[in-house]
């Protein structure tokens, strides 16, 4: 299964990612994750990248397309893999069916989240996760059972991203109608898009996604 999960910042992308990790058994590819551990690593594309992140702006199509390229030649994406917020320009849309062509395949999907606004800013502003194992929580939406305790790991420690905040969330935003949102009429075109309803809770929208890839 070679999927790609399109959305605006805070429709899921991630969360719902991380649950078809464990029902399909292939990677998540999350190149918010890959820059963000570039970032951490310090090289001089980290910290490039970490700046332009910061400002909610996009990191350059070359740059991400070369990650993606290297990460998709690794053996655990062999069986498949989960593209969670890539690509989100026209020209990565291009540049990934290059390479999947040169691999002899192809996708089999792009499921869209479709969210409104305003909740977004509110799921954004709430969001946290362990700084152990990353698994994702919300201060209101998704709280762990025990208070300041993670449900995966026992870790207590946590941790917010420095672009969740409202000015770089409203660059988030534009830059997503601007540039990512016309994805979607590339992929209906192309016959591969699942709208899902991104507002449901979080089991019902996995329910659907899971009906959505059953049909296929
Ligand atoms: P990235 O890390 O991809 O961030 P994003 O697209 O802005 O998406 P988010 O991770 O913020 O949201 P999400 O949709 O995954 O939602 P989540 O599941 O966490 O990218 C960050 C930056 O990296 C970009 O701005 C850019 O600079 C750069 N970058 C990345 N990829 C790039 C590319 N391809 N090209 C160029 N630059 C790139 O959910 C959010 C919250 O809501 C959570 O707290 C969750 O618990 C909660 N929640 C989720 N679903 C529900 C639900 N159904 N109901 C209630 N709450 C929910």
């Amino acid at each position: 299964m070679r999927l790609i999960l399109l959305g605006p910042p805070g429709s899921g992308k991630g969360t719902q990612a991380k649950r078809l990790v464990e029902e399909h058994n292939i990677p998540q590819l999350s190149t918010g994750d890959m820059l963000r551990a570039a970032a951490a690593a310090g090289s001089d594309t980290g910290k490039r990248a970490k700046a332009i992140m910061d400002a909610g702006k996009l990191v350059s199509d070359d740059i991400v397309n070369a990650i993606v390229s290297e990460r998709i030649d690794q053996a655990d994406c062999a069986n498949g893999f989960i593209l969670d917020g890539y690509p989100r320009t026209l020209p990565q849309a291009d540049a990934v069916e290059t390479m999947l062509l040169e691999k002899g395949t192809q996708l089999d999907a792009v499921v869209e989240l479709r969210v409104d606004d305003d909740a977004m800013v509110e799921r954004i502003a709430g969001r946290y996760t362990c700084s152990n194992c990353g698994a994702g929580y919300h201060d209101t939406l998704k709280m762990p059972s025990k208070t300041g305790v993670c449900d995966k790991c026992g870790g207590a420690e946590f941790k917010r991203r420095p672009d969740d905040n409202a000015e770089a969330m409203r660059t988030r935003l534009q830059v997503y109608y601007k540039e990512t949102s016309p994805l979607i009429g590339y992929y209906y075109a192309k016959g591969l898009l699942r709208p899902v309803d991104g507002m449901a809770e979080i089991e019902a929208v996995g329910i659907e996604i899971a009906a959505v890839l059953g049909s296929l």
